[in-house]
């Protein structure tokens, strides 16, 4: 601990004329109504409303019993936020970015609502700042940061963690010297900062500290202040104000100390500002000089005070808190020194990081500029892109990690009310590639600089009031197909000269069929265009996926080459699965969400017949299957691009940490969903199709909870080699045919296998390999629940009982029949199909009073299960 306390001190004696410069102020006060300002009697600062800098929120007055008590304006209305989790603060800085700014937010509650006290997080931008305990309605809580942000902007956020609702009294922005308040990496929260020797309750800011920090009074040891009969003390580059630096604490005996110690927190790290100034002119034979210690080590000293002076000894590393999280500094007289230790004043911050993920500044500025021009009431806050789960409504985003680079790729505004031209400002929207300004009341004409964005796929300008002709560089752009363009609706816009209004009526894209093939997928009201760029071309429709009444148009070759791939999986960013045979992850087709599996380089090497086996899967379609859109085939490289399914997989839903908890009916309903699938699979595909890598996982959901088979079909060709690396890739531990090991061979009786395992894992809400001690296999650990306590040991407790009549009897049997060691006995796909629908009709027309159903077991069929898996273990 010596060393780093000793290399980490560091002073300032440098004088330095002192800033004093109010526009580099920003003061606001939170609650004051739009458009007002006023000067503060105390500071002669101006303050302003916080309308311009957020649109959510109410304003509120305190109660008029504090209002009485309370002298400052700011304190006197508060904005608070009884809707949203997260509302924040967009404040452009006085100074812009990469400058270093004291910010300060204050609090007080004065009984607004007459509601409990609240608790809630601050956040600056989308990192953790503090929490805010407010713990009476009349203290005043402030927290203040030393900060470089590194964008022009600041959000200040506040987060309703539940317990109460958020409120804000006022936020004060002041720029300080850069070169003062450094911190190795990250900023510096206040802790403390003292004036020692200044009375009780009073406090020292601007104008007597040109950089409005605010000095208080030190509570802690009753020392005999001193003060200076003289004013003028000249500062140094801390600017610290004479009124502080003219009082100063010593001991009352030339050997005591001055010891001082605070709860820091463990594990915080913290930064120290001493303040010195000697008031005495030492004469002949008198000497000040001290020597610091921290946590009892040697850390500084001699230090010599200089007469009317500022020195400012200050840490240049951080200083940790040994356990028990107490600061402890001890200022003692040198042994030369005829006269005691002094201090004029302390702070004490406390390290924070702010990471800082951002989306880019200059697209964040955009679109901050697009929701004023075009008034737009969204309520877009914060930053754009983060936190994920807190995106613009309208927006999506691309992340880029290694670069941590945010970018939009994604603006849907349609049916926003839009009027007016279409905005200029979208041209800094560099990385877009979906827009969406249909059904608006745009005029004008078609600007030219939406040509220039490289990246753009999908434009629709539909219904709306554009005049003149469409600008020839876009136009072209249609015809070698890297843009799909939309302009049905508008009467007065035209393609190209001449005018023919005519030609206007329908989309204009399939300008593109002189090219040989009409490449467009139409998907909820947006139009998608298909890149592609080889081979036969054919058109074909395929029905809806879902019951939404989605069309997709799409050209039956859909071969991607890698690199399309790495652009639509943004170079493969976010993996969401891996399986037997290769990696699953996330991507965008344009704007809407795929998953695009790649398969490990182990199976690339087996896979004899990729691409056939691709094109056949791609002509399968069932609303129980996710539709393979298309796939990749280069080099080494072979992978399936699948439809994306909003709700996740099955495993999730009914893990522990799931917040949703399946009820027996939504269970039901996806065991039949993801039977039809697979019995369409078996029999409904010719050639047959075995899944081979059927688990929980595999099955996904829509956001109306309608489950379809992913994954499927990705080793027919397969080719189950002599080594051990092959079997390794074939289907997943926990579902996987026990025969398997005796034949090497699987069949659709294996999918059988692994349905009856997915079933098992529905009804007990266990893992495939239960997580329980001994990572019992679940069949197992269901056939000894039976034995031992029968039905209510193995259900799922998060059903509750309420579900229970016959249908969970069969299910249980089905279930068992399907595990049955001996593929022989294990019922076909469509019996399966039969049998769920079976329980479904009882469940739905059933009212089975739950105590009759404990009687009503069939314990003879479950005794020939249970006796029949016993023979395998
Ligand atoms: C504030 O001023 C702006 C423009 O000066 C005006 O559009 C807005 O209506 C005003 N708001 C209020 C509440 O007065
Ligand atoms: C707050 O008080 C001021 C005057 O004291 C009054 O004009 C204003 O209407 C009040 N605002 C609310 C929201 O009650
Ligand atoms: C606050 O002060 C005003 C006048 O200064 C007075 O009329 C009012 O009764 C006071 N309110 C309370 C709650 O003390
Ligand atoms: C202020 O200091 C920070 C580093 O502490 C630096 O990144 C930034 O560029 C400086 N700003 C100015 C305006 O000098
Ligand atoms: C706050 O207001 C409520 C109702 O208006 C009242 O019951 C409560 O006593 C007040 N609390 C304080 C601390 O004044
Ligand atoms: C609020 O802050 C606390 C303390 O860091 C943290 O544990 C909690 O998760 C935060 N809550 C929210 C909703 O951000
Ligand atoms: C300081 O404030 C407290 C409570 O607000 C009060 O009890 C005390 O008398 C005040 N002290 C002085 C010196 O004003
Ligand atoms: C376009 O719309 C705006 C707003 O509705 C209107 O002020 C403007 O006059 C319109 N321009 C033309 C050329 O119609
Ligand atoms: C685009 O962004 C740059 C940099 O932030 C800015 O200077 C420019 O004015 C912006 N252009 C438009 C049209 O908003
Ligand atoms: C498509 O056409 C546009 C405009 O003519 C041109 O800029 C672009 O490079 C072309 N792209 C391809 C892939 O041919």
């Amino acid at each position: 601990m010596a060393t780093l306390l000793q290399i980490s001190a560091f002073l300032a004696l440098l004088v330095l004329i002192q800033a004093d410069d109010p526009s580099g102020f920003m003061s606001i006060d939170c609650g004051l109504p739009a458009n007002s300002s006023y000067i503060d009697a105390k500071t002669r600062l101006k303050y302003v409303s916080d309308a311009e800098f957020i649109d959510t929120g109410e304003i509120k007055n305190i109660s008029s019993k504090f209002k009485n008590k309370t002298s400052e304006n700011q304190f006197r209305n508060l904005r608070s936020f009884p809707v949203g989790i997260r509302n924040c603060y967009t404040i452009r800085t006085p100074k812009g970015g990469r400058n270093r700014y004291l910010i300060r937010v204050s609090f007080m509650h004065g009984n607004y609502s007459g509601k409990a006290l609240p608790t809630f997080n601050l956040s600056l931008g989308v990192d953790y700042w503090d929490s805010v305990v407010i713990k009476d309605a009349d203290t005043r809580v402030t927290k203040e940061l030393i900060h470089v942000p590194p964008l022009d902007y600041v959000q200040i956020c506040l987060i309703d963690v539940g317990n109460g609702e958020p409120f804000i009294s006022a936020i004060e922005i002041r720029t300080l010297d850069n070169s003062t308040y450094v911190a190795e990496s990250g900023s510096l929260m206040l802790h403390e900062r003292l004036d020692y020797g200044l009375a009780p309750n009073q406090t020292i800011r601007y104008p007597d500290d040109s950089y409005d920090r605010i000095w208080s009074h030190s509570a802690a040891p009753h020392l005999p202040i001193i003060t200076s009969s003289n004013d003028s003390i000249t500062s140094n580059v801390f600017a610290v104000p004479s009124l502080v630096m003219e009082t100063a604490v010593t001991p009352k005996d030339l050997n005591q100390f001055l010891n001082f110690m605070w709860n820091i927190g463990n594990e915080s790290e913290s930064y120290i500002y001493m303040h010195f100034t000697d008031f005495i002119k030492t004469g002949k034979g008198e000497f000040r000089a001290m020597n610091i210690f921290i946590h009892g080590s040697y850390w500084y000293g001699p230090l010599v005070p200089k007469y009317l002076s500022d020195v400012t000894l200050y840490s240049t590393g951080v200083i940790r808190a040994p356990n028990g999280g107490k600061l402890n500094i001890s200022i003692q007289r040198n042994d030369s020194a005829s006269l005691p230790p002094i201090i004029n004043a302390i702070e004490i911050y406390i390290l924070k990081q702010f990471p800082q993920v951002q989306t880019n500044q200059a697209e964040i500025e955009a679109l901050l500029n697009i929701k004023s021009s075009y008034k737009l009431t969204k309520n877009w806050q914060g930053d754009p892109c983060y936190p994920e789960k807190y995106l613009w409504e309208g927006l999506n985003c691309s992340y880029n990690n290694s670069s941590r680079q945010t970018n939009i790729i994604s603006l849907n505004l349609s049916l926003n009310e839009l009027a007016g031209e279409i905005s200029s400002h979208i041209s800094n929207l560099t990385m877009i590639r979906y827009l969406d300004l249909s059904n608006n009341h745009l005029n004008g004409t078609v600007p030219e600089f939406l040509a220039t964005l490289p990246f753009l796929r999908v434009l629709n300008l539909e219904n709306n009031n554009l005049s003149g002709i469409v600008p020839p560089a876009l136009f072209e752009r249609t015809k070698n197909k890297t843009l799909s363009l939309s302009v049905e609706g508008n009467p007065n816009l035209c393609l190209s000269e001449p005018c023919n209004k005519e030609k206007n009526k329908k989309y204009v894209v399939p300008l593109a069929a002189s090219l040989g093939g009409v490449a467009l997928v139409l998907l909820t009201g947006g139009a998608i265009f298909w890149s592609q760029k080889r081979r036969k071309k054919r058109e074909k429709q395929i029905s809806g996926s879902s019951n939404q009444g989605k069309t997709l148009l799409m050209p039956l070759d859909t071969m991607f080459s890698y690199s399309e791939i790495l652009s639509i999986t943004n170079n493969f960013e976010r993996v969401i699965g891996k399986g037997g045979f290769g990696t699953v992850y996330h991507g965008y087709l344009h704007s809407s969400q795929v998953s695009v599996k790649m398969l490990s380089p182990a199976s690339v090497q087996c896979y004899k017949h990729f691409q056939e086996e691709a094109q056949l899967l791609t002509k399968v379609h069932h609303g129980n299957l996710t539709s393979v859109l298309g796939y990749c085939d280069e080099d080494s490289h072979q992978g399936l691009v699948y439809e994306h399914m909003d709700n996740g997989n099955l495993a999730d839903h009914l893990s522990e940490k799931s917040n949703h908890v399946l009820s027996w009916k939504e269970r039901l309903r996806i065991a039949l969903d993801a039977a039809q699938g697979l019995e369409y699979l078996h029999f409904g595909c010719k050639p047959p199709i075995i899944h081979r890598d059927l688990k929980s996982t595999n099955i996904l959901l829509d956001r109306n909870l309608h489950a379809k088979l992913a994954d499927f079909g990705f080793s027919k060709a397969f080719q189950l080699g002599d080594g051990a690396q092959a079997s390794s890739a074939v289907g997943t531990p926990g579902y996987l045919d026990p025969e398997y090991t005796t034949t090497n061979k699987l069949s659709e009786k294996s999918d059988v296998y692994s349905f009856g395992v997915i079933l098992l894992e529905i009804i007990t809400g266990q893992a495939a390999i239960t997580k329980s001690q001994d990572n019992t296999h679940i069949i197992k650990w269901v056939i000894s629940g039976l034995k031992e306590e029968g039905i209510k040991k193995i259900v799922d407790p998060k059903l509750g009982w309420s579900f229970i009549n016959s249908s969970i009897l069969e299910f249980i049997d089905l279930a068992m029949n399907c595990v049955a060691s001996s593929s022989t006995r294990r019922p076909s796909m469509t019996k399966v199909v039969m049998e769920l629908k079976q329980c479904l009709d009882v469940l739905e027309n059933s009212q089975v009073n739950n105590d009759e159903l404990s009687y009503s077991l069939d314990w003879v069929s479950l005794g020939s299960l249970i006796s029949d898996s016993n023979e395998r273990q």
